[in-house]
């Protein structure tokens, strides 16, 4: 058992984040409070390669391990968490499933432009209501010869504007529930498809959250993705993989968190000393640091298990879990070592005490990932 990081891994994990620091520091506070999409950070992290990280290289990616790819994640998640839920979308949602269950015209047409960060991806699988319970889509996908009419609405879209492919669920045969379910490529700007309202969040507030609504659209029969009534199993299989992704995310967020109030600490003098030398503030960094070292051994684990080709949904579940879980902690804790400064914007860990909450509910909230870990644990 190893527990260093290759030559590699080191110097992707530096890159993401020295980029993080020169080109997604400056401007977070604005874009979080005027919930400005991060367009031109985004279309700089394609040029490096960070939209689409573990692509084969003949499909313009990276050709990356998942363990560089949770590397990377957790640097651009410190200090960006709406940049970083782009990358985690388009990584292991859109590109993860199109490489995985595409054809080869559908790799050509659509994810070589997504791997090199050309364009960005979403993944429509939510609904109003047709959250934690997916099975139930109401949007519905109808052959008609060598196209379908697809026609519904979908919820909470991440990249819900800014893509310009969408990953669409839909049932195609009502009678045989989520075996009726099927997956389509749609294009942005095709009629009949209109985006809907941005949610103003509470968090994440640079991802650009939205409704998406269907209306006669046609969606070609090339653009199905695997056999009819495959959609469901695509959907829960890509989510596997994209749960590594987000306890990633969260991951980041609490080590970001948790080195702001370590610097602060340091800093902040109270009682004639630096507040780190009050045993109050060291049992809360210790606390701190120790959830933050079990989330990071569980994302590597989970993201180590799918590159060995070995069954990861337990451990992306239960890694999700627990690093949204120590996300939510440890920016609450860190707001609290900054006192009265941790409460305003300037320093940074309201926001991402803020943006933590979503990590427990997106791409499945902690109670679905205790259902998946639960039935896995007792089948
Ligand atoms: N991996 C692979 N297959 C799975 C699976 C998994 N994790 N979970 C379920 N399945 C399969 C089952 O094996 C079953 O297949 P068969 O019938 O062929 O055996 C089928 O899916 C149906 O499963 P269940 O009978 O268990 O269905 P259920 O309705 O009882 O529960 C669920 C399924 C696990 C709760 C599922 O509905 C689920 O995961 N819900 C959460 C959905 C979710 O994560 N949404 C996130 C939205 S995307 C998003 O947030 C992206 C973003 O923008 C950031």
């Amino acid at each position: 058992m190893h527990f260093e990081l290759t030559e590699e891994h080191i110097a992707v994990r530096d890159a993401a984040r020295d980029f993080a620091q020169a080109e997604l520091l400056p401007g977070v506070i604005e874009r979080d409070t005027e919930a400005k999409f991060p367009f031109e950070q985004i279309k700089k992290m394609g040029e490096l390669g960070f939209m689409g990280m573990m692509v084969d290289p003949k499909y313009n990616g990276g050709g990356m391990d998942t363990i560089s790819y949770v590397l990377a994640m957790e640097e651009i998640s410190k200090i960006d968490a709406s940049a970083s839920v782009s990358m985690s979308v388009n990584n292991s949602l859109v590109c993860w499933g199109l490489e995985k269950y595409g054809t080869e015209s559908q790799k050509e047409k659509y994810l070589k432009r997504l791997a090199a960060g050309e364009i960005i991806g979403a993944f429509c699988l939510s609904e109003p209501e047709a959250g934690s319970d997916a099975t139930s889509q109401k949007t519905t996908a109808e052959l008609r010869g060598d196209h379908y009419i697809l026609n519904g609405t979908k919820n909470w879209i991440t990249n819900g504007s800014s893509a310009s492919v969408y990953l669409v669920i839909a049932q195609t045969d009502i009678s045989k529930g989520h075996k009726g379910i099927s997956a389509f490529i749609v294009e942005k700007g095709w009629d009949g498809f209109l985006i809907g309202k941005k949610e103003d969040k509470l968090g994440i507030r640079g991802s650009d959250t939205h409704s998406l609504m269907f209306t006669d659209v046609k969606v070609p029969v090339e653009n199905r993705i695997g056999e009819e009534g495959f959609g469901f199993t695509f959907a829960m299989e890509t989510l596997n993989g994209g749960r590594i992704g987000i306890a990633a995310q969260a991951l980041g967020i609490a080590s970001g968190a948790y080195e702001l109030a370590v610097a602060y600490s340091k800093e902040r003098k109270a009682f004639g000393k630096p507040i780190s030398q009050h045993q109050a503030i060291q049992f809360k960094l210790a606390d701190m640091a120790t959830q933050i070292e079990a989330a990071r051994l569980l994302v590597l684990k989970s993201a180590w298990l799918k590159d060995q080709g070995q069954d990861y949904a337990y451990a992306s579940a239960m890694a999700k879990l627990y690093a949204s879980e120590v996300a939510m902690n440890v920016t609450i804790e860190a707001v609290q070592v900054h006192g009265g400064y941790g409460y305003v914007k300037e320093y940074h860990v309201e926001r991402l005490m803020r943006d933590a909450k979503i990590t427990q509910i997106y791409e499945g909230t902690s109670e679905i990932q205790k259902i998946v870990i639960s039935r896995s644990l007792l089948r």
